[in-house]
């Protein structure tokens, strides 16, 4: 059986390689199949209580950062990911935002240690692309939130559809239903919906909890 940082190390290396030729070509394809990541920064409850420190694990090329930089002016926004070509683009997107950093790191306890706990933590479809440890992921964030603290995810939730379900695996991407009953059991739960794209071809997920 692989150690934690084995499976941790494994997982980064082969996203890193998929990214390699798809981050050149993901900001021109992914708005039409990543839904709700704009209606998930919009439902943060923190609209109105800044400033706030929000961390996206997997901010991939910040389009999220930007986006959150814009809603909420004050804000202190952190981007981490694997991939250093994603990043590279988030890098040349965020130049302009005083308060971004960017961490080229997996999300993981022994990376990092927060100075202070995190108000916010948004998995914007990520969480479905860390396999097989997404469920240490959501703990991870539990900790590393302050009570009272936000986690928003918006990611795939289920298809009937194998072909499309194995189309996505070859992705990297896991779309079992399985990540709702796990955030449900951490946290306490603001806002949920599950949404059908393209005639219930696939049904994506946004969820806004609270860490009580
Ligand atoms: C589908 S993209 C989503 C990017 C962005 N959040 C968005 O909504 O457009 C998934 C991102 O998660 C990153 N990622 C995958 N595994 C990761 C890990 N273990 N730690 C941090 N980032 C990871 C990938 O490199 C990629 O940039």
């Amino acid at each position: 059986m692989m150690s934690n940082t084995g499976e941790n190390q494994a997982q980064a290396e082969k996203i890193k390689g998929y990214y390699r030729f798809q981050s050149g070509i993901y900001d021109l394809t992914r708005w039409s199949f990543l839904f709700g990541r704009s209606a998930i920064l919009k439902a943060l409850p923190f609209a109105y209580e800044e400033p706030f420190h929000l961390l996206e694990v997997g901010c991939g090329t910040g389009r999220n950062l930007a986006l959150a930089a814009k809603l909420f002016p004050e804000a202190k926004l952190t981007g981490m990911d694997v991939s250093a070509d994603m990043l590279a683009l988030a890098s040349k997107r965020t130049k302009h935002q005083k308060r971004t950093i960017l961490l080229e790191q997996p999300y993981e306890s022994q990376y990092y240690s927060w100075t202070n706990k995190l108000d916010v933590i948004l998995f914007s479809y990520s969480l479905t692309m860390i396999n097989p440890q997404w469920r240490s992921l959501i703990a991870q964030a539990y900790k590393d939130l302050r009570p009272g603290g936000i986690i928003a995810v918006v990611d795939f939730h289920d298809s009937q559809v194998p072909a499309f379900k194995n189309h996505m695996a070859n992705h990297h991407v896991r779309m079992d239903g399985h990540l709702l009953p796990e955030l449900e059991a951490h946290f306490y739960s603001e806002y949920q919906e599950v949404k059908t794209a393209y005639r219930g071809l696939w049904q994506y997920v946004l969820y806004v909890g609270r860490k009580v």
